[in-house]
């Protein structure tokens, strides 16, 4: 029996200790160990999670801010206001709704209900994304003709519109493919890692057409007895809001990149895979 006479070498840990002197099952430890890994990683999540919602809203406040307060707010009749709808709708839309929409398999209270729910959710939160950046895209080209300014001149706008035609094919394909009752088993099977890469990597590519925007439009603005290098607040605005979209794609990567956080069912290798992707 474990007497406070036992002595126990400094070195050896708690576990020896009680299935030597407690004559404690190992399994049982074994178990113990595995549910306090699954709450660790699960506590995670959720933080991970939180602070993806809070990076979220504060983007889309930041960008509202800057384009009302800074840029004198909003209108569609081919002014400079007009284009103020393009980083509202772009980082609402293609970066906070997209992200929103990529983690929505990973929140484990789902994950015991039906699938076709989270699926249906998942395509309506991307079709939203879609149709914003399709009108942020519209606010744009309609300030661009107004002015007789060449499209699709910049950087910027060709990472842009590469994330936007292929965020279309990734929509359609995906409809297609995961949605419609009538496509077969090995398609999704094939379709799926291709379907995951590629959401990951249209959020790099709207994370840098983001960037590369927000750099632009403060070095066309931040010019002649303001400029961007005194770093007046709008350049800290438009600095923090860069910022905060790439903290946000970060998180958003992590959650998506662990393994442990995938849907049971939708884990490489599991038996129901082939049924409920
Ligand atoms: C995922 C996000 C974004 C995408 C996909 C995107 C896409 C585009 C595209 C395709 C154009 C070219 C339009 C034309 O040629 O008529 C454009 C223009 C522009 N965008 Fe964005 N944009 C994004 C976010 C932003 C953000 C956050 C800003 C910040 C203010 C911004 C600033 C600009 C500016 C200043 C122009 C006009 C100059 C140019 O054509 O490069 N964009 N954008």
């Amino acid at each position: 029996m474990f007497s406070e006479f036992t002595e126990i070498p400094a070195q050896q840990c708690w576990k020896d200790t009680l299935i030597q002197h407690v004559q404690l099952p190992s399994f049982l430890l074994l178990y113990n160990n595995t549910s306090i890994l699954m709450m660790r990683s699960t506590v995670t999540f959720y933080l991970c999670y939180l602070l993806c919602l809070a990076l979220g809203l504060a983007c889309v406040a930041c960008v509202c801010v800057w384009n009302s307060r800074w840029r004198g707010g909003f209108a569609w009749d081919g002014s400079g206001l007009q284009f103020n709808w393009h980083p509202v709708l772009m980082v609402t839309g293609l970066v906070v709704l997209y992200g929103y929409g990529a983690v929505v398999y990973r929140v484990p209270l789902t994950w015991g209900q039906n699938k076709l729910p989270w699926k249906l959710l998942h395509a309506a939160l991307m079709l939203g994304s879609l149709i914003m950046s399709i009108l942020g895209l519209c606010a744009v080209f309609a300030v661009h003709n107004a002015k007789n300014t060449p499209n699709l001149y910049s950087l910027h706008s060709w990472i842009g519109i590469t994330a936007i035609i292929l965020f279309a094919l990734q929509w359609g394909v995906g409809f297609a493919g995961f949605l419609l009752p009538c496509s077969p088993v090995l398609l999704r099977k094939l379709l799926k890692p291709v379907h995951v890469w590629l959401g990951g990597s249209i959020l790099l590519l709207t994370t840098a057409a983001c960037i590369s925007g927000i750099n632009e439009k403060l070095f066309f603005v931040l010019k002649g007895n303001v400029t961007y290098s005194s770093l007046p607040p709008e350049g800290l605005l438009g600095n923090s809001l860069g910022v905060l979209i790439i903290a946000f794609g970060l998180v958003v990567l992590k959650i998506l990149s662990n393994i442990k956080w995938q849907r049971p069912d939708s884990r490489p290798g599991e038996i129901a895979y082939t049924v409920s992707v």
